[in-house]
């Protein structure tokens, strides 16, 4: 079976879980089997871009303390309507005082054991690579999505991490796409500046800032305004590229 790993990463609040849910609905509406796997180590996050819950049975906490695989696996939940789409992540009802540093050697345990059950094993990564699966992530990610909000405190958050990124090897799994545009900066310039160019700029939009509450990514509830249309297809190339590799 085909089997892709595609880590989302980027600033804190760019944007990473909203478009990796996006990519996660598309890719599974397009009949892929697909893993959401949030690797948040604080709290349970990613589900709810998606409207689900992630019971404390079925928190990623005990997905990294299992031996076997079939335990591993049993902590995926899917997703109601898209039956191709599986979420792991810590649960809604997480207490942060109980949560531990993720070992290495169990993130890669768990990432071996479970990466290849899927066409698409998405990690919608944290910003910092001090974060076990994070850069676990990074490391064995086919793709890496970066996302980048146009600005100046995203400028230099990208340039602190330029020798980083050269140092994971992360520059040519890049796909670097620029995520809620509200043209407050000159997009080439930033281009210029970061020494990259722009997969995709995705717009700002309502609907997409409101689907974190209600759970329904736009390429899932489909367009309404214009800005909605063209973050979808926006989205859509970023899923053709994924296709292509
Ligand atoms: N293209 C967009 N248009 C409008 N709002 C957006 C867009 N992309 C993201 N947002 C909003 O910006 C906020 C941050 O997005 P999101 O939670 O996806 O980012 P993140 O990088 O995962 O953040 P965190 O650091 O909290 O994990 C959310 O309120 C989201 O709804
Ligand atoms: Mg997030």
């Amino acid at each position: 079976m085909r089997s892709l790993v595609i880590a989302v990463w980027g600033k804190n609040g760019s944007g990473r879980s909203t478009i990796a849910s996006n990519l996660a609905v598309c890719l599974a509406g397009k009949g892929y089997l697909v893993a959401l796997v949030g690797a948040s180590k604080a709290y349970g996050s990613v589900q709810h871009y998606l409207g689900m819950e992630v019971p404390e049975e079925k928190s990623i906490k005990k997905a990294l303390e299992a031996i076997n695989e079939d335990d591993m696996v049993k902590s995926f939940v899917q997703h109601k309507r898209l039956k191709d789409l599986f979420v792991m992540s810590l649960s809604n009802t997480e207490n942060c005082l109980r949560l531990k540093t993720v070992k290495e050697e169990e993130g890669k345990s768990l990432l071996i054991n479970t990466k290849d059950k899927f066409n698409y094993y998405i990690i919608d990564c944290t910003e910092s690579f001090g974060d076990t699966l994070t850069t676990l992530g990074c490391r064995y990610a086919d793709r890496v999505v970066e996302v980048i909000r146009p600005s100046i405190q995203a400028a230099a958050f990208r340039a602190a991490h330029r020798e980083l990124i050269d140092g994971l090897k992360l520059a040519s799994k890049l796909i670097p796409v620029a995520n809620n545009n509200k043209n407050l900066i000159d997009i080439n310039e930033l281009e210029q500046k970061l020494k990259l160019k722009f997969t995709g700029i995705l717009p700002y939009s309502r609907s997409v800032e409101r689907s974190e509450g209600t759970g329904e990514p736009v390429c899932l509830s489909g367009a309404v305004t214009r800005a909605d249309r063209e973050y979808i297809k926006e989205i859509r190339k970023i899923v053709v590229l994924l296709e292509a590799k």
